[in-house]
């Protein structure tokens, strides 16, 4: 029995915790074993990692540094959350997975993709999410609702230029595989995503039923 692994991504402020709630709810209500969880972090050790990776500090972070602590959550994370679950047969939810290395450490860090797509076959083998949601926000849309949360995080102090690089690549990688990515327009009232959701869940219990 292998599980289905769905992530969800895009910019800060776009709702993808409460899209991710909602989903799981709609999966549940059918009696779908779904596990919830985010990197970086989704165990006490990734934890760690993530609260080291969004500090603000007076020391600049190297960028091979961010995305080797991305990398190093992400192994902890998979060994002891991700395979697991897909094992046991579950729905694996994770708010963000490595379509966020690409889009931050690629496109907002300018690395290049080569690196990256090395790390990844190092620290995923074979495994690669089964459906990626992208909630696609203006990056003023998303700046202002994540400014409007409280203090930033490392991440949430960078720049407009780097948010539109972020959001570029998100929409690159989801034009280039349209198969594995579902584009959802999270400028949109919530009830209009929620209703976009509902649409993908038929599909969803299928794969996980088939
Ligand atoms: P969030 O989960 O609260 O959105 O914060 C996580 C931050 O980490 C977010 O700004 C995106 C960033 N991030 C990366 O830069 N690369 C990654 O691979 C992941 C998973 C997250």
């Amino acid at each position: 029995m292998s599980g289905l692994f769905i992530t969800l991504e895009g910019p800060e402020g776009a709702g993808k915790s409460t899209n991710r709630e909602y989903l799981a709810a709609r999966l549940r209500e059918q009696g779908i074993d779904v596990v919830m969880t985010r990197e970086p972090g989704g165990t006490p050790l990734a934890e760690r990692i993530r609260e080291l990776l969004l500090a603000p500090s007076e020391e600049a972070m190297a960028v091979d540094t961010e995305l080797l602590l991305m990398f190093a959550a992400r192994a902890q994370h998979l060994a002891q959350v991700i395979r697991p679950a897909l094992a046991r047969g579950a729905v694996v939810l994770c708010d963000r997975f490595t379509d966020a290395t690409y889009a931050y450490q690629g496109g907002g860090r300018g690395l290049p993709v080569e690196r990256i797509a090395i790390l990844e076959s190092f620290v995923q083998g074979e495994l690669r999410p089964d459906l990626t949601l992208v909630f696609d926000l203006p990056v003023e849309v998303g700046l202002a609702r994540a400014a409007a949360r409280g203090r930033l995080d490392r991440f949430e102090q960078e720049g407009q230029a780097f948010f539109e690089a972020v959001r570029q690549a998100y929409l690159q990688r989801a034009g280039q595989q349209p198969q594995r990515y579902s584009l959802l327009d999270a400028a949109q009232p919530l009830a209009a995503v929620q209703r976009a959701i509902d649409a993908l869940v038929p599909g969803i219990l299928e794969r996980c039923r088939g």
